[in-house]
């Protein structure tokens, strides 16, 4: 038996004999030659077939490989400038596993509900698989970075029992003993109680809003990592965030070009980001928005228009500070001096991607947050835990939440958030 290598790797294998387990991605035949694309889920490769190298079964049963088919194939790799990838393979050996039925997914071209409803198998093309390559380097990476950092990571509940982003985006299901149950909006205030007991804390787990709004930047499920810090004041918060997005993106640059490059990304959009990034206030933003034409009042959220027209000032993600304190969520702090906005921030990605932040410093006073609460409408009684934090040892802290589909939407330069989740969830999507 040769050795099992994969496709990444093959590099390390020229002039040996290895098997690879794959499938059939296209082929063509000239003569006594097959040449067959493999891939294996790390890669593709060329492979040719000739037929004095192979029994000659083995040599018939290319002709009955449709796309898609399943096969094991060993042969000699062979390093060739010109082959896609640098690499092929000469077989020697060549075993179908599974022949497959007509491949619904043929290089022509399909419309999005017919790709979104053949999700599970759309995800082997070449830019599914490079977006999701990306998303997964992303998420790996963000790991790394904070562990680096000294975050323990600590996992927040799915099942929650109240709001933590607003009433009306709330997914509720029935719960035992006729209580109601929420799907989680964030698992921030899970994280305080975190920050509380290991400093500094991080959630990655996945996130629901009952959003119906049908924009490209909307899911319903949706990922989203969570930092959260005690003893951390909005500047500590914009130097973290900036930190870390620098470090996905140029992770991805290092270490994913190959999958940049399927994507044809403009990789000198990517280049630049890194800190410090652009740091204006609302009421900028507001100026900025006017200068260009745009009629916005002051206390109006900026939408995803004028995200956009602010965004594309900067060539870095552009962190938005101090908006209005009314707008935003009920734990935020407001600023001493001006009460009336939010020690918050919001980081707009270039190039249109809107918001692939959010987060805040958090109001550390307990008459104050009690205040909030009822501003809010919120029922005290749920909140009664995250009160206790702000009795026992209250601390000034901060976090905030990064979007992974809109992060990694953003680095692949890709359209749509559907694409950056193998099965998204949407107002109209819950099949495949
Ligand atoms: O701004 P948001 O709503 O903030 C929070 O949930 C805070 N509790 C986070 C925190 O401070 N720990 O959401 C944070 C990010 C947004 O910037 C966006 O990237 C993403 O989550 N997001 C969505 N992504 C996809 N689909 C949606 N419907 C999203 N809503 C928010
Ligand atoms: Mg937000």
């Amino acid at each position: 038996m040769a050795v099992i290598a994969t496709i990444e790797r093959i590099g390390q294998f020229v002039g040996q004999t290895v098997t690879i387990r794959g499938w059939l991605y296209s082929k063509r035949s000239s003569g006594k030659i097959r040449f067959l694309l493999v891939r294996d889920g790390t890669g593709t490769i060329q492979t040719v077939v000739s037929k004095k190298d192979v029994t000659a079964e083995a040599f018939e049963d290319t002709d009955r490989l449709t796309q898609e088919s399943s096969m094991v194939v060993t042969g000699t790799v062979r390093a060739d400038a010109r082959a896609p990838g640098g690499y092929e393979l000469l077989a020697t050996d060549l075993k179908m596993v599974q022949v497959a039925a007509e491949y619904p997914i043929t290089p022509k071209e399909h419309g999005p509900a017919f790709l979104l409803d053949h999700r599970h198998l759309w995800l082997r093309s070449s830019r599914q698989h490079a977006v999701l390559r990306i998303r997964s380097h992303v998420i790996q990476t963000a790991h790394e970075y904070l562990r680096e950092q000294g975050f323990t990571l600590f996992d927040a509940p799915i099942f929650t029992g109240a709001a933590c982003e607003g009433t009306s985006t709330l997914f509720s299901t029935d719960y035992f003993y006729d209580q109601k149950a929420y799907l989680s909006q964030s698992g921030q205030l899970y994280a305080e109680a975190g920050a509380m007991a290991f400093g500094k804390v991080y959630t990655l787990g996945p996130t629901f809003r009952a959003e119906k709004s049908k924009t490209r930047r909307h899911l319903t499920e949706f990922w989203m990592l969570e930092p959260e810090v005690a003893y951390a004041d909005l500047g500590d918060l914009l130097s973290l965030a900036e930190q870390l997005i620098s470090h996905l993106v140029q992770s991805v640059l290092t270490h994913r070009r190959r999958e940049l490059e399927i994507l044809e990304r403009d990789l000198s959009r990517l280049e630049p980001i890194l800190p410090p990034f652009p740091r204006i206030t609302y009421d900028e933003a507001i100026d900025l928005l006017r200068s260009r034409g745009v009629t916005i009042a002051w206390g109006d959220d900026l939408g995803g228009d004028e995200e956009t027209i602010v965004s594309n000032h900067f060539d870095r993600p552009a962190m938005v500070t101090h908006y209005p304190l009314k707008i935003k969520a009920f734990y935020m702090k407001a600023a001493s001096d001006r009460p009336d906005l939010a020690l918050c921030v919001d980081v707009l990605a270039p190039e249109g991607y809107g918001e692939i932040i959010g987060g805040s410093q958090r109001e550390d006073d307990y008459e104050q947050l009690v205040a909030r609460l009822v501003e809010h409408n919120l029922p005290r009684e749920h909140f009664e835990w995250y009160l206790d934090l702000r009795r026992y040892g209250s601390v000034p802290h901060a976090g905030f939440g990064l979007g992974i589909e809109r992060t990694v939407a953003w680095i692949c330069g890709i359209a749509h958030l559907r694409e950056a989740i193998p099965f998204p969830r949407m107002l109209q999507r819950l099949y495949p």
